[in-house]
């Protein structure tokens, strides 16, 4: 069993009278053969928090990213409802958290995001390495180390290119031209064909940006990058003992509005979406994507939950939410098998101090589109650890819905009408409750009540304008 020695290694609760630990009483529970209405009762049996397991075991520690889950929720799906061999998608990817899991227990697995960062780390978490490939790479670091130029000819055109004037300070001359020096080494190294190792040094790069953006001045640039890549080939070399039967991993830098999945091909879906009005993924990773060439306008203009517009009424950005997650779910119900699970994990999110329940809304849209909700299980966050970044605010739980395939949805996810119209109810169910009471999410400081009360015509506005907002920007 991989992990195993980590878990051991990990061991906080003693074991001296042969007694098991909580980890591996886990992976005991979830590795039995059960049939499919055995495994469903298995969920409650589980204990969810997951307190004190390790959870940056093996590739799984590549790049920081924010609002990731931890891998045991996958995992626990994993071997309950799937094979060896058989096919888990995570539409919603992010770092590759559900793909890392399905690599590690021989399973299929596709990574779709519409990050293009995203999808790299995923492919270079689950892309074994040989040796000789790192000794090439190591050659030519140490050739870069010796001649890391600081000339500064390339400072000034990237400098003029940052986006935030005040965190450009962040780079100086000598950290932008130590990361031009590292980039380009990459480009040699994909220019002698060693696309592997150019993919694994971007994503060291990109982890090495990140590092800077968070904890300002003072990281030893160059240091940081090499003791990135050589923990890299360590975590690769062990996963590489872990897996035998390599499986099969696409990643697709894509929309999950509009998968390019292959329909009826999916075993197992286990994914964390954007919440409403919670992060702007690009805003956390323009820097990294910027240095890498990637286009985070267009990743911008497609990112679920962003939420730099609708600034005059937030509730517009809740039906917008609420249409690209019933088009996205929609495309999992068209790419899962019948009689299959998906698991959708999603935390609560608040949005002019009213509390948005997206796991309630997306239960009550499965039961229109050919899933049957089986169970939705609530967790608490360990709040030591830290899985968001400082912007996303606090988020202490989250719930996991457990669905059921019985049948295809009988319109696509194209259908602008169709999805007004659910978007429409569910606005509209929305807007009673809040007629009932508002402020259902005050945290801190109080609003006035006539605050509160505008939220009541705000949703009714929000509601007339559902047909443009849900369409897919073009
Ligand atoms: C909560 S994160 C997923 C984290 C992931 N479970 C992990 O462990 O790393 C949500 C992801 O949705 C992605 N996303 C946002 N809009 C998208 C879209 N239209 N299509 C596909 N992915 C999108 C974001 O880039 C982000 O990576």
């Amino acid at each position: 069993m991989y992990g195993c020695e980590k878990i051991l290694y990990n061991n906080t609760q003693s074991t001296l009278f042969g007694e098991k630990t909580t980890e591996q009483e886990y992976l005991g529970l979830v590795s039995k053969q059960y049939t499919f209405s055995e495994a469903i009762s298995v969920l409650d049996e589980v204990d969810w928090d997951f307190k004190d397991f390790a959870t940056q075991y093996l590739t799984h520690r590549f790049h920081s990213y924010p609002a990731r889950f931890i891998p045991q929720i996958p995992l626990t799906f994993i071997k309950l409802f799937t094979d060896e061999g058989d096919t888990v998608l995570d539409p919603f990817c992010g770092c590759g958290t559900t793909i890392v899991e399905s690599f590690l227990n021989n399973r299929n697995s596709i990574g779709n995001d519409f990050n293009p960062l995203a999808t790299l780390i995923s492919k270079v978490k689950t892309t074994l390495v040989d040796e000789t490939e790192f000794r090439y790479l190591n050659r030519k670091l140490s050739v870069m180390k010796r001649y890391l130029d600081l000339d500064y000819k390339r400072v000034e055109d990237r400098a003029e290119h940052l986006p935030n004037r005040k965190i450009s300070k962040i780079f100086n001359k000598v950290i932008i031209s130590k990361l031009e020096a590292i980039r380009e080494t990459l480009l040699e190294v994909k220019e002698e064909g060693h696309d592997d190792l150019y993919d694994l040094g971007r994503t060291a790069l990109s982890s090495t940006i990140w590092a800077l953006v968070e904890n300002g001045n003072g990281v030893n640039v160059d240091d940081l990058f090499l003791r990135k890549v050589k923990s890299m080939r360590e975590r690769l070399n062990e996963t590489a003992k872990v897996v035998k039967n390599i499986p099969d991993v696409k990643t697709i830098n894509g929309d999950s509005r509009k998968l390019e999945v292959e329909t009826d091909s999916i075993d197992l879906i286990v994914t964390s979406p954007p919440y409403v009005n919670a992060l702007d993924y690009y805003r956390a990773h323009m820097y990294n994507m910027l240095w890498l060439g990637m286009d985070f306008d267009l990743f911008r203009k497609h990112e679920i939950g962003g939420h730099s517009h609708f600034i005059a009424n937030r509730f517009r950005l809740l039906s917008e939410y609420l249409g690209d997650m019933l088009r996205s779910m929609m495309e999992m119900n068209r790419v899962l098998t019948k009689d299959k699970i998906c698991v959708i994990v999603v935390g609560n999110s608040s949005l002019e101090y009213e509390l948005i329940e997206s796991h309630r809304f997306f239960a009550e849209m499965a039961g229109r589109i050919g899933f049957k909700p089986i169970k939705t299980i609530h967790r608490n966050i360990d709040k030591t650890k830290k899985y968001t970044s400082a912007d996303v605010g606090k988020i202490d739980d989250e719930y996991i819905l457990v669905m059921q395939k019985t049948e295809d949805a009988e319109v696509t996810a194209d259908d602008d009408n169709f999805i007004s119209e659910i978007v429409t109810e569910q606005m509209t169910d929305f807007s009673e409750q809040i007629k009932k009471v508002q402020g259902t999410s005050i945290r801190g400081r109080m609003p006035t009540k006539e605050r509160l009360l505008k939220n009541i015509d705000r949703i009714s506005d929000a509601i007339e304008t559902i047909p443009q907002d849900i369409k897919i920007k073009v």
